[in-house]
């Protein structure tokens, strides 16, 4: 979110335990935190985080103390300067916690660019992914990681299986598809390895699937890269499931596209939580959602 140049800005760093006041004089002002945290104002007046300073537990930068802008879109390598960034913003109670800011602050975006991330980056977003519920230690969770030069390859497996599917398929779908498959920086095939004879049922192992890609979803966004979860309505077809390698019993729960967002991802707006919960009282519930 672009913010007007503020005079001051007040920097919270819960786990470094400090709380400062900095003057702003100037359009892409750096302002040091400790070692190298630091927070980053560009010329449009954006404020940003350095990966630093998230990691040192910085965990927000009020503008006019009304609002808490949550660093989860800004990433930078460490020490490095950047040269614009970008925060989702939203306004959250002092009660939230800076985890739950990231769920909060969480949008799809598939208007992405490089960088994707690194081999050790996407191996610890993944690991948050096997962090999901899992009745029965089933572990029914793959990933499949298609990323540089096997982009264009994959997108024509792709084109293939459309084509498996349906020989009628329109040109302009099938040239829309190539495109994103070998343009997008990062896909990430979601694999669902059910075990169809195990006592649990095959809807939880499922669910289980799911959950883990909301959590990679996460976790993409807290380290600043962006995702999209798309459905896979070719993946069924022998030449693209002999192309991944999928086993009898594995199939696609859909892909993810993942990189860096181009722009602040503002998401759709989100309904009132009051209308999707309830108190069981003893007696039946109704949902507001449901009126
Ligand atoms: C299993 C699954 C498959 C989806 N497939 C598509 C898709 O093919 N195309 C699409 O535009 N959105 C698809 N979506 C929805 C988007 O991923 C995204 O959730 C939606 O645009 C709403 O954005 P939000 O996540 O910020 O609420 C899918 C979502 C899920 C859970």
């Amino acid at each position: 979110m672009q913010v007007a140049m503020a005079p001051y800005l007040e920097v919270e760093a819960a786990m470094l335990g400090q709380s400062r006041e900095h003057v702003i004089e100037e359009p892409n002002a750096t302002v040091e935190f400790g070692a190298a945290a630091a927070i980053k104002i560009d010329e449009n007046g954006d404020i940003g985080l350095t990966g630093l300073a998230v990691k040192a537990g910085l965990s927000g930068v009020c503008h006019e103390r009304e609002h808490k802008l949550f660093g989860a879109i800004t990433r930078w390598p460490l020490g490095e300067r950047s040269e614009a960034c970008h925060l989702s913003a939203m306004s959250s109670s002092p009660a939230s916690s800076p985890a739950l800011d990231v769920l909060l602050s969480r949008a799809s975006t598939d208007h992405l660019s490089a960088p994707a991330p690194d081999k050790e980056q996407i191996g610890r977003i993944l690991s948050a992914g096997l962090r999901a519920p899992d009745h029965g230690k089933i572990r029914p969770w793959r990933y499949i990681v298609i990323k540089g030069k096997h982009r264009t390859e994959f997108a024509e497996e792709v084109v293939r299986a459309m084509v498996s599917a349906d020989p009628e398929v329109p040109e302009k779908k099938i040239a829309k598809r190539r495109q994103r498959f070998s343009e997008m920086p990062m896909t990430i095939a979601l694999v669902m390895a059910i075990e169809p004879k195990s006592k649990i049922p095959v809807q939880e192992q499922e669910l289980s699937v799911g959950a883990g890609a909301m959590n990679v979803l996460n976790a993409l966004h807290a380290e600043g890269f962006g995702g999209f979860w798309v459905s896979s309505d070719f993946a069924d077809e022998p030449c693209f499931r002999e192309a991944l390698g999928l086993g009898d019993a594995q199939r696609l729960a859909g892909f993810l596209f993942v990189g860096t967002p181009d722009k602040p991802v503002q998401g759709a707006k989100r309904p009132d939580v009051s209308d999707y919960m309830a108190f069981w009282k003893s007696e039946p519930v109704s949902f507001g959602a449901d009126k």
